[in-house]
């Protein structure tokens, strides 16, 4: 028998993305599985139902209790997951540690759960890296937002009414957001200045025609990743920092410690000392903010400045997000996929490391820990 792989609408509030867009449910179609897609759930990303060839369109509960496995973007709910066949695959999104009612669902329907955030982050995978996919989206989308709320123009212009000068962007923190950030501001004409707390970033940014900030502060982490500063690196960072935010017309945050909520760089003060019509755009808004200031979902006016804290900005980018989050998937998915038939093989490293829950167990051992106090 194929495999059933259900695809439903997106229900998280404000989610565009689709899990899979035309061109990749007709290639798991090639490899003989039964795609079947909920009525109109590529409609946000705009690919209508009939943009979908050689798949099943299906009703909202069909999709569900037809499913062998499923695919989507944003974490399900509980009812979502008991709506789901005893024993079925569930792959996307999941951040379990913040919804445990989820991961509890999970265990009840004995979902053996993939979620597309735990893939390693080794050369081999990745191609099926969301995580890296969709913040690219994020980065290039928060420099066009950071143009866009800004009083003045990115690109210098030599005009019949006088030559005006480039603005001034400092991105921070130059993982691949902050990079994507970086590489579209200097796109539209800007003067780009960033930095990272870690020493690898330097090439890269330089690499993009950006001035790198030295500012002596370094904090290389576990596994390519930052690690926490102590109070001590904060305030050095913050003092040589304020020099280059005061300067600047708009300012990119993007700094993260991965399972932390985002490091605050950005005290009142800083934004107090910024220019005015200076704008922040602080992709880190999910995870709480880089900057003290930033309310998450919202754009606010302190002084003269303004702070923007967008939330699921790859949502706003939904048919390209989709069209890459769709490929990551595939490429996640098509070792398992064995003509037509699902097997994991539990040998792979990526698979074994990836899966949340299995026969009613949470087997990622920090989401364990988080939820039931046992990394055993
Ligand atoms: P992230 O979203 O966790 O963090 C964003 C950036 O913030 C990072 O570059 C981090 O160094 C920086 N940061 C943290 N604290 C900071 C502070 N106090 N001040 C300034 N900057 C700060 O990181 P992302 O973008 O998900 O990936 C970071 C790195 O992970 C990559 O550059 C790479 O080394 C590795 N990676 C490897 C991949 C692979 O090999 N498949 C794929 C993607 C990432």
């Amino acid at each position: 028998m194929p495999v059933r792989l259900s695809v439903p609408k997106e229900t998280a509030s404000g989610e565009r993305r689709v899990a899979l867009d035309p061109a990749v449910a007709a290639r798991l179609g090639k490899m003989g599985v039964s795609v079947q897609i909920e009525r109109g759930a590529g409609l946000a990303a705009r690919f209508p139902d009939g943009a979908y060839s050689g798949v099943d369109l299906l009703d909202g509960n069909a999709v569900y209790s037809q499913a062998d496995v499923m695919v989507r973007v944003a974490p399900p709910t509980a009812a979502e997951v008991e709506k789901l066949p005893e024993g079925s695959t569930l792959v996307g999104l999941f951040h379990a540690h913040r919804s445990p009612e989820v991961v509890a669902a999970l265990q009840t329907r004995k979902i053996l759960s993939f979620a597309m955030e735990l893939i390693p982050r080794i050369s081999r995978a990745q191609s099926m890296d969301a995580l890296s996919s969709q913040a690219a989206v994020a980065g290039y989308k928060a420099a066009l937002m950071g143009a866009d709320l800004s009083c003045r123009f990115f690109p210098m212009l030599t005009t019949a009414a006088g030559t005006i000068r480039p603005s001034k962007v400092v991105v921070i923190g130059a993982g691949v957001a902050g990079l994507q950030a970086i590489a579209t501001a200097r796109r539209l004409g800007a003067m780009v200045e960033a930095y990272d707390v870690r020493s690898a970033t330097k090439e890269q940014v330089e690499s993009l025609g950006a001035k790198f900030l030295d500012l002596g502060v370094k904090a290389e982490g576990e596994g390519g990743y930052a690690r926490e500063l102590t109070e001590e690196e904060k305030k050095q960072q913050q003092q040589a920092l304020a020099a280059y935010i005061a300067k600047a017309d708009v300012l990119i945050t993007t700094a993260a410690i991965p399972g932390r909520p985002s490091p605050k760089l950005i005290p009142a003060s800083m934004v107090e000392g910024m220019k005015a019509g200076a704008v922040i755009v602080d992709l880190a808004a999910e995870g709480g903010g880089n900057c003290e200031l930033t309310r998450p979902g919202e754009t606010i006016e302190h002084g003269d400045v303004i702070i923007h804290g967008p939330l699921n900005i790859a949502s706003q980018v939904a048919l390209h997000a989709s069209e890459m989050y769709a490929k990551n998937v595939l490429n996640f998915l098509s070792p398992m996929l064995k003509d037509g038939e699902f097997h994991p093989d539990w040998d792979d490293e990526v698979i074994a490391s990836s899966c949340l829950t299995r026969d009613g167990e949470i087997v990622h051992a920090p989401t364990r820990e988080a939820i039931q106090g046992d990394a055993s």
